[in-house]
């Protein structure tokens, strides 16, 4: 038994918390902070976050519901204003039309995704997961007792996901489909052909689909597509969102989910079991966010795009890495195998590991994804650092 693991059994904490690890991305972000506290000059690939700042029309309402004492407890799931700004804005974009019952507002996405597995997963029930994943579905999965069911995808395919891939892996002990598109750590976005015909396939069996939709305007096909939009569906489907990447708001801490007013109303009492509302002056903020000029999205969009193909031509122009090209979200996932078995290195754990602490760049391994060919490189950073990251990366790579 490892020390660690023998002081939790002394304090004998509870089963379901010794299920689950920290993420894996939290460990290269306090990793990195170590360093840069040693005084290293890190360049950060690691963080999961929009390198923008919150908008400025976002902040001021932020300021403006401070000065204007809108510091009380609201409803748990969000006051009426904020969950109608919320499905509003889904209509508006996406086609879909849910009501007030139907939508709850949370402390992020996660929290969000976290109430809404524990509402739908008991004990024992098999939820089929898409991999690479996103840290936290297989943890948030494991503490609400279910057991993963891992769908493995194909990078020579763009990690291209399909209703016959799923159909293979259902049984009778199948409750969930977890879906997110676009994908951390992937980037890869699934056609809404593919989308239509997965939530059909879930739907015809009385299986529910979680789709994470966190990233769903930073999508780079043209083509937005939300799950929400397929109504004849619904009854057994949750759209998780969050304005963390959409707005620049990661800290702000607001997220939501749509779903079967019965669902949503299980999550809103869990909530008010835990944290209860999201805060009040950051549900002020959400709601400007929501109801304001749209233009910033777009133009972060934008910007994505032109640092989405600054990095992978810079990743792809180093020996021995490949690299598909993402289509969505803020993250590249090179293929780094091609360095296996040169300076000691066995695993992506140990390229990501001797890339932070000899060359100073920080990037996620893909173990904690559920591949080990790869490292997550945010690009959510500006032309410059991606430069300097790179030339650090060549040089790193050349001595190996
Ligand atoms: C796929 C995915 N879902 C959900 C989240 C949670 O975002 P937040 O809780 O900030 O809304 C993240 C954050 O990195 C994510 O990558």
């Amino acid at each position: 038994m490892s020390p660690t693991a023998e002081v939790t059994a002394a304090l004998k904490l509870t089963d379901r918390i010794n299920r689950i690890e920290p993420s894996a991305t939290m460990a290269v972000v306090a990793e990195a902070d170590k360093l840069r506290q040693q005084g290293k000059d890190v360049v950060d690939f690691g963080a999961g976050e929009p390198h923008f700042a919150t908008p400025q029309h976002i902040k001021d309402a932020g300021i403006a519901a401070i000065q204007g004492n809108f510091t009380k407890y609201t409803a748990v799931g969000g006051t009426a204003e904020l969950r109608d700004a919320i499905w509003k804005r889904h209509a508006a974009d996406f086609g879909s039309n849910y009501k007030r019952e139907e939508t709850v507002a949370s402390v992020g996405g996660k929290h969000a995704l976290f109430n809404a597995i524990q509402v739908l997963v008991d004990h024992g029930d098999e939820v089929i997961l898409p991999v690479p994943y996103w840290v936290s579905f297989k943890d948030i999965v494991r503490y609400a007792g279910g057991n993963c069911v891992l769908l493995e995808t194909r990078e020579d395919q763009n990690f291209r996901l399909t209703a016959g891939m799923i159909e293979r892996l259902i049984t009778p002990r199948t409750k969930l489909i977890i879906l997110n598109s676009p994908s951390n750590p992937s980037g890869a976005v699934m056609s809404p052909e593919d989308m239509r015909e997965v939530i059909r396939a879930a739907h015809d069996r009385g299986i529910w689909v979680v789709s994470d939709e966190c990233y769903v305007y930073l999508n780079y096909t043209g083509r937005l597509f939300s799950v929400g939009s397929l109504q004849e569906c619904r009854e057994r489907m949750v759209v998780i969102g969050s304005l963390s990447k959409t707005y620049a708001m990661t800290g702000w801490r607001l997220g939501y989910a749509l779903g079967p007013a019965a669902v949503i109303s299980a999550m809103q009492k869990l909530q008010s079991q835990s944290t209860s509302n999201p805060t009040s002056i950051v549900q002020k903020a959400a709601v400007a966010a929501l109801t304001g000029p749209q233009e910033c999205v777009s133009e972060m969009r934008s910007e994505y795009i032109k640092l989405r193909n600054h990095i992978v031509n810079g990743l792809r122009a180093l020996p021995g890495i490949h690299c598909t090209l993402p289509e969505g979200a803020f993250y590249a996932y090179p293929n780094v195998s091609a360095y296996f078995g040169r300076s000691g290195i066995k695993s992506a754990s140990d390229v990501a590991g001797k890339l932070l602490r000899e060359a100073y760049v920080a990037t996620v391994p893909g173990e904690g994804f559920g591949t080990s060919d790869h490292i997550r490189v945010s690009y959510a950073t500006s032309a410059t650092e991606l430069d300097r990251g790179l030339e650090r990366m060549r040089k790193f790579l050349a001595a190996l």
